[in-house]
């Protein structure tokens, strides 16, 4: 089997843990590594052996890749992602997919005109505690799903994050479309539903610039009766992620510091609960290879990816409607699917 011969374009944050998947992953190498910035291209690809670029059209023009991992700001991923896919090549595209649905679209069309893999790197997807709550939600574990409830908290003051991120022209938002993204992924996911409407309150905190939001309160419809309650805060509270779900006979939670728990009703009482995957330091770098692994795997043909373009489009459509709603503070419905029901 030959490697697959990957390309980073954007090697920042995120671009340094796609790398170190890649070391990790046997049939993946990294073949090329393009960020803006020629030291930050440097630091990534000199370890790997790759081949440096500081324009992604470099890279593509250089012929040194099969596929790709899309990871700058949010509003360049579609002009990166389509300009890839007229070259042939396959593309992870990091989260959000785009600033807008319109955009994801675009880039859906193009993979697909191409006959490209388009596969949305959203990470919740393989996160170990993550992963075994999905599992015991789908056999049963709490009977049918009711409601999920989902908190995260964050440092979202200037400062806290590159400069791009506060600059809605380039981040297509605040607080919610970074972060509440995780959240809005993994209530969809979890509950194998789509979202119908959605009512939401958003704060525009004094502490950021451009007046980007800094916290939002978010209720989503989701077929067959499902509620899902979204709380994202850069408040100074202290720190939360916490991920419940509450069926017919009892709860699941996943939570930073714990992981993954099973409450049953008919469980050890009150307060009792079985771990169904604890955390791990190693949780974030093994999700990380697993998305890679099942992008390989979609790449070769072998599987669809994990994560398709209209579920990724359905994520952005979730979070425009939580935008509109806070505009105009009334529920907003969203468009019907596009593709098949989530479940
Ligand atoms: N999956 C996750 O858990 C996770 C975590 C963090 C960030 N992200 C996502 O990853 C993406 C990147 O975020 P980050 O935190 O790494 O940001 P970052 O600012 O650390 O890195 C972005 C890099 O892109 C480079 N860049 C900008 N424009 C470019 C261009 N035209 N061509 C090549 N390189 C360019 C910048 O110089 C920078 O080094 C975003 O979509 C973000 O939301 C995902």
């Amino acid at each position: 089997m030959t490697d697959i011969r990957l390309g980073l374009i954007g090697a920042g944050a995120v671009g340094v843990l796609h790398a170190q998947a890649a070391r990790a992953t046997s049939g993946v190498r990294v073949t090329a590594v393009c960020d803006l910035v020629a030291a930050t291209a440097h630091a990534v690809a000199a370890p790997l052996g790759a081949a440096e670029f500081t324009g992604h059209r470099e890279l593509i023009a250089s012929g040194t890749v099969d596929a790709v991992v899309v990871n700058t700001p949010h509003a360049l991923h579609t002009g990166i992602v389509t300009d890839c896919a007229a070259a042939g090549l396959h593309v992870l595209v990091e989260k959000p997919m785009a600033t807008n649905s319109e955009d994801c679209t675009v880039m859906d069309r193009a993979c697909r005109d191409a006959g490209v893999v388009l596969f949305v790197g959203h990470i919740q997807h393989f996160l170990p505690p993550m992963v075994a709550a999905k599992t015991a939600l789908d056999t049963g574990a709490i009977g049918p799903l009711l409601a999920v409830s989902d908190w995260r908290s964050t440092d979202y003051r200037p400062g806290s994050r590159p400069d791009w991120f506060f600059d809605p022209a380039v981040s297509g938002g605040g607080v919610f479309i970074n972060i509440g993204t995780h959240c809005v992924d993994r209530l969809l996911w979890l509950a194998g539903r789509r979202a119908l409407a959605v009512s939401a309150t958003a704060a525009h905190r004094g502490n950021t610039r451009a007046g980007i939001e800094t916290d939002v309160l978010a209720r989503l419809e989701l077929e067959d009766g499902i509620v899902g309650h979204i709380g994202v805060t850069s408040t100074q509270l202290p720190a939360r992620d916490e991920l419940v779900l509450i069926g017919e006979r009892g709860a699941i939670r996943v939570a930073r510091g714990t992981g993954a728990t099973l409450h049953p009703d008919d469980g050890p009482g009150a307060g009792g609960s079985t771990v169904l995957a604890a955390e791990s330091a190693d949780d974030v770098p093994r999700a990380f290879r697993d998305q890679l692994a099942a992008f390989a795997e979609a790449v070769r043909g072998r599987q669809a990816p994990a994560v398709s373009a209209d579920y990724g489009r359905h994520v952005i459509e979730v979070i425009e409607g939580v935008y509109k709603s806070s505009a105009a503070g009334e529920r907003v419905g969203l468009p019907a699917g596009l593709g098949a029901s989530l479940a």
